[in-house]
């Protein structure tokens, strides 16, 4: 019984796409690179609110290289196409492949004092949020227009990673009125991680963003993404970034997208 399905396990093992979807144990993965992990000190987005500005030094290897080994060395060439993180909990992060020429970003495995490897997320009031296996961190003390951005494509608790066709297809669908590449955009780094468009996105709160948009009026919205712990105390939902330049006007644009995109799931 225990032999039988060994072929089929090791033809599934030996699949690349399988290969390129979860993530090695920090063990594994280290002897694989055969090096040891590198300090990195970045600004934590998610300590890092009103105004504060928190450094954190973790241990990681530079993304570039998970990436070419765990995707094959060609991932850089593949314009158009993301890189997508999943977490444990469903939360989705879809990176464009040039987003990775333009910054340095890290995945770390611990933090560089040996403390444990947490972190609290003030902004979704969760305390000492476990960051493990993987943490993807970016070097915004050399960009700071990153810091703009707040925790948006910073996730936590990453398992899998694979490569991906763009998402333009899910989020500017033909039956869409023009010129809303901009809004679509927005929706995908900031809201999309944990929320769905018919059914694209990601499962950590996995409501329909399209159809929910059309049954809230735009003070009632613009109230919740601004500020959602003043809404409902002690809530997971994020505020957009506080270091976003023109929240109002972003939270707006989101609605006007939102409730014109076709509902088809
Ligand atoms: C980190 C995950 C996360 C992100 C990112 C996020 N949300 Fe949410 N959102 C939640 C959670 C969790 C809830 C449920 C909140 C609750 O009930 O306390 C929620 C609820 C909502 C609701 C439902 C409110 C209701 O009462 O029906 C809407 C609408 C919403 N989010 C819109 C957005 C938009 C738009 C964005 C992007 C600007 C966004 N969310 C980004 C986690 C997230």
């Amino acid at each position: 019984m225990r032999c039988r399905h060994l072929p089929l396990v090791l033809a599934l093992l030996a699949a690349p796409a399988l290969w390129a979807q979860a993530l090695p144990t920090p063990a594994v993965l280290q002897a694989s690179l055969a090096a040891p992990p590198q300090p990195v000190t970045v600004i934590e987005p998610h300590l890092s609110v009103g105004g504060k500005q928190v450094r954190l030094s973790y241990l990681g290897y530079p993304i570039a290289q998970v990436l070419s080994a765990h995707l094959g060395p060609d991932w850089q060439k593949t314009p158009g196409k993301e890189i997508k993180f999943r977490a444990l909990d469903g939360y989705v992060s879809r990176i464009p492949v040039e987003r990775f020429a333009k910054h340095r970003a890290w995945l770390v495995l611990a933090r560089q004092d040996g403390s444990e490897f947490v972190v609290d997320n003030l902004e979704q009031n969760q305390k000492r949020v476990p960051l493990g296996p993987y943490y993807l961190v970016w070097d915004n003390i050399a960009a700071p227009e990153l810091q703009a951005e707040g925790a948006s494509g910073w996730p936590y608790q990453v398992a899998q990673i694979a490569l991906r066709t763009s998402s333009k297809t899910a989020l500017l669908p033909p039956g869409l009125a023009p010129g809303f590449e901009v809004q679509a955009g927005l929706a995908q780094k900031f809201c999309l991680n944990c929320h769905q468009v018919n059914g694209f996105g990601g499962d950590k709160m996995p409501i329909n963003l399209a159809a929910r948009a059309k049954q809230i009026d735009a003070a009632t919205w613009q109230r919740w993404l601004l500020n959602p712990s003043a809404v409902r105390p002690g809530t997971a939902m994020p505020p957009l970034p506080e270091g976003l330049a023109d929240r109002e006007t972003v939270a707006r644009q989101l609605h006007d997208y939102l409730k014109a995109l076709p509902v088809s799931e």
